[in-house]
């Protein structure tokens, strides 16, 4: 049998401190001999490229359809591309936004969240999910510069509504995301050995 890696993916709002950590996790893994691989939704392909340029950046939200379809067409490219291979080789994969993002961001915009799993029915359940939580508030003042076209209070306030739904109904742990970086990165790590220790 072939070695099999480890998903990880790291959620949350906007600015609420997804890269940051979710490079740190890599650094630390690495630094601690696990092989180990940074990953990011949309992805970097020419789906997750598309992606970025007709739904991202743009002053207006294409029709919430149209997002949820695109970014589970993005997600099964980048699984296919990245995460399967990665794991293949016996890594760890870290993955920056996921199949969570989709429930809250397009379940926020009014879509039934059965029917956005529905159409990521090929997405990989990831190994754990972790939830960065980080008031609505706090992250608008964060976000220095508007990149998307989700980034205002009202949108996160009921993002957030939904990404605590999920960490109610055991999809995601939550880390509070709001305490100085490496305070929530040491828990980030922790959270992440506990993990690879009870499951190896
Ligand atoms: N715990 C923290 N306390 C204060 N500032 C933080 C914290 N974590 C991250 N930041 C800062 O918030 C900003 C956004 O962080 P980061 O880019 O990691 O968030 P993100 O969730 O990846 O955002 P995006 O959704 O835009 O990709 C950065 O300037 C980062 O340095
Ligand atoms: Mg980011």
């Amino acid at each position: 049998m072939g070695k099999r890696g480890k998903f990880i993916c790291i959620e949350g709002l906007d600015a609420s401190g997804k890269t940051t950590h979710a490079y740190r996790l890599v650094r630390s893994l690495l630094e601690r001999g696990y092989e180990a691989l940074y990953t990011t939704e949309p992805s970097s392909g020419q789906i997750g490229k598309f992606v970025r340029r007709y739904i991202l950046q743009r002053k207006e939200r294409v029709p919430t359809v149209v997002e949820a379809l695109l970014f589970a067409v993005d997600r099964v490219d980048h699984i296919e591309r990245t995460i399967k291979p990665g794991m293949k080789e016996g890594k760890i994969v870290v993955s920056d936004r996921y199949l969570y993002s989709s429930l809250a961001y397009q379940g926020a915009a009014g879509l039934d969240l059965n029917w956005i799993s529905e159409i990521n029915e090929f997405a990989l359940s990831p190994d754990l999910a972790i939830y960065l939580d980080v008031p609505p508030e706090i992250v608008i003042k964060r976000l220095k510069r508007k990149k998307s076209v989700m980034e205002n209070l009202h949108t996160q306030r009921r993002v957030q509504e939904v990404y605590i739904r999920l960490v109610n109904e055991r999809h995601l742990v939550l880390i509070d995301g709001n305490r100085a970086k490496h305070k929530v990165a040491n828990d980030v790590l922790s959270t992440v050995l506990d993990f690879l220790e009870k499951s190896s």
